[in-house]
């Protein structure tokens, strides 16, 4: 009976937080499924970890020819979710994940299938062990289904890559999932999984949630160990999830966090014994929006008025009076410091970290596979030449290519990042806030074949190892291309170590402005089918933009 403990506790408080009802009769539905709503109809008999699985592949095999989103399954899904069967007849259902599908972004490492990182040349690159994230995912009964498309080597914005083309939002097939990872935020967005992982160096895992309409969380840096995923930043980088509710975004929080100290990631050594083995599930109760004291970031809007922008100042001024009735003080934060363009220009440090930690990554003895690029050098200059060169991103490859973290100026960016960092905190003690508040995206996310994803505000976070929890916060008004309207998200900034508190503040607001609907385009049923094995998905690497060659540097 112990190991069921962990689930019916769950069951029961999902009650308390009104979620979805189950349904008890008919093929399991699993259109906006649910950690708990899977788990409760395993345990009640209703379907078995098999049906539960091929009904997401079901989904994939119908509407990803069209989003784009995932770019392999895995080849044992199916046979790992009989081993759960195996397990639920003999009473041995446990793990908070158990038979929970996941789709990991392609930078993951996860042994059974190649990390591509989105790029052609990476293509045969097989990792003969899983990234410490993907090996407790997997220890907590988590299916991994497949891996999602990223903007090539998680680099920008707008989700393209040579290797998966281009992934197009659910909402609206017109424009951007957002990204680097928006394979990952349209695949979940259209329920072809429960959870999906993430990475974020600037925005990764906030833009595709606001352009998704889903809840995402970028942790305090040191939380989560980001070995065995493609790095890009030291600094910057961290790995994270999508979900669709609050509860499963801490289900999936508390089982990536617990790898715990990581000697693979010495980042991992600033964590505080205090918050180490926390169960995130159990933030969510209680708690109340009243009397919370939230900044509202002034300088990170755009107050022009245009179709792209005022529809994000709407749904902002909206979520301030639902806030304030609510019994939140929002206070007005308008430090000129607090400045998206400005900060990034001067205190951006990707591009001196990029080469040295992807030369270490493409190195690693944890990898296996040929023809495979073992240097950036490699990579980027005598590989096959297939990557994307937007030109964005070509500047970027070639500056990376001279500098590196002996640069005086790499010195001087990461002392502005300390001053940041100190001002940040200045602001939080002056107005004795609880978290910043402020739109993802100044502006709708961007169409495809746009040359970036322009009015992001995710610096302030990324530099400074802040958390974050991504809410939805509303949709644009629907139009003939966005039946429902265009999604739009809004970060809830944290200090350091306060993942517990933006989780409950996410799930209170959740409740106050309940916007998340699932696209119109994919909100219908599929047929359920029975498959002998898993089917290969093939990326469309043919729907690239003209606007964004692949070739040769
Ligand atoms: C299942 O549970 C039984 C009884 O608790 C135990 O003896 C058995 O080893 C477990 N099997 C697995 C595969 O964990
Ligand atoms: C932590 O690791 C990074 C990169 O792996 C390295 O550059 C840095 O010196 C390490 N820091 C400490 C304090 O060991
Ligand atoms: C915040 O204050 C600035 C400067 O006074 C003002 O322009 C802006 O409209 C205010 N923002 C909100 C949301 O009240
Ligand atoms: C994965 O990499 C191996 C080589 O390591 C290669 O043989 C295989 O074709 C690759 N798989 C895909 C789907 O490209
Ligand atoms: C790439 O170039 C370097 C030096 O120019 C050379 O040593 C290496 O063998 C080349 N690698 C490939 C895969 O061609
Ligand atoms: C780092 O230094 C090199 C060599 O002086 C220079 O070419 C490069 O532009 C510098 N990088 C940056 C980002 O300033
Ligand atoms: C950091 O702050 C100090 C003290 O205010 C200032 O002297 C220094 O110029 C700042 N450095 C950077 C790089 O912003
Ligand atoms: C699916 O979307 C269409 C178009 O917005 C709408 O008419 C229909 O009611 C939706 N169906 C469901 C099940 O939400």
């Amino acid at each position: 009976m112990a190991k069921f403990a962990r689930l019916v506790v769950h069951g029961l408080a999902v009650a308390s937080l009104a979620r979805p009802s189950l349904a008890l009769s008919g093929p399991f539905d699993v259109r906006e499924a649910t950690v708990d709503v899977v788990h409760s109809a395993l345990l009640a008999r209703l379907t078995t970890c098999r049906e539960v699985i091929s009904a997401f592949i079901a989904r994939i095999e119908q509407f990803n020819p069209i989003l784009n989103g995932v770019v392999s399954l895995n080849p044992d899904a199916l046979s790992d979710a009989d081993q759960m069967d195996g397990l639920i007849a003999s009473g041995n259902m446990t793990g908070a994940l158990f038979c929970i599908p996941v789709l990991l972004k392609d930078n993951y490492n996860a042994v059974g299938m190649n990390t591509t990182g989105g790029c052609l040349d990476l293509a045969n690159n097989r990792p003969l062990v899983d990234a410490p994230t993907v090996k407790v995912l997997k220890g907590a009964g988590a299916i991994i289904l497949g891996k999602t498309n990223l903007h090539e080597m998680a680099l920008e914005g707008l989700t393209v890559s040579s290797l998966g083309g281009q992934t197009v939002n659910p909402y609206d097939l017109t424009r951007t999932p957002g990204g680097s990872s928006g394979g990952a935020g349209a695949a979940i967005a259209a329920s072809f999984a429960v959870v999906g992982t993430g990475t974020d160096t600037v925005n990764s895992l906030r833009s595709p949630a606001s352009a998704g309409s889903l809840f995402s969380f970028r942790p305090t840096r040191g939380l989560i160990s980001r070995a065995g995923v493609i790095p890009v930043s030291y600094t910057q980088d961290v790995v994270g999830a999508f979900a669709r509710n609050p509860q499963d975004l801490a289900v999936a929080m508390t089982v990536m966090a617990s790898v715990g100290f990581d000697p693979r990631d010495n980042a991992t050594a600033l964590m505080p014994t205090e918050i180490m083995h926390t169960d995130y599930y159990r933030c969510l109760l209680g708690g109340s929006l009243k009397g919370l004291r939230l900044g509202l970031v002034d300088g990170f809007f755009d107050h022009t008025s245009s179709p792209e922008t005022t529809p994000v100042d709407d749904i902002m001024a909206g979520m301030v009076s639902q806030l304030t009735a609510a019994g939140a003080e929002v206070v007005n934060i308008t430090e000129t410091i607090y400045n998206s363009a400005a900060i990034s220009a001067a205190l951006d440090v990707q591009v001196y970290e990029y080469r040295e930690l992807l030369d270490t990554y493409l190195a690693g003895e944890d990898l296996s596979g040929e023809p495979r690029p073992k240097s950036f050098d490699e990579l980027y200059r005598n590989g096959s030449g297939e990557f994307l060169v937007i030109p964005s991103q070509h500047a970027f490859v070639e500056a990376a290519f001279r500098s590196s973290t002996s640069n005086t100026s790499y010195f001087t960016a990461q002392r502005g990042i300390q001053n940041l960092t100190q001002a940040l905190k200045a602001t939080f003690a002056r107005d004795k806030l609880d978290a910043l508040i402020y739109p993802e995206q100044k502006n709708l996310v961007v169409t495809v074949g746009s040359q970036s994803q322009a009015g992001r505000n995710g610096i302030l976070a990324s530099l400074t190892g802040s958390p974050i929890v991504t809410v939805p916060a509303g949709f644009s008004s629907p139009t003939e291309d966005a039946l429902l309207g265009v999604p739009v998200g809004m970060e809830i900034l944290g200090q350091p170590w306060t993942e517990c508190l933006l989780l409950n503040i996410a799930r209170h607001v959740s409740e106050l402005v309940p916007v998340r609907r699932m696209p119109a385009f994919a909100n219908m049923t599929v047929e359920t089918k029975v498959f002998d094995s898993v089917p290969v998905i093939t990326p469309n690497s043919a729907n690239i933009a003209p606007a964004y060659p692949v070739g040769v540097f």
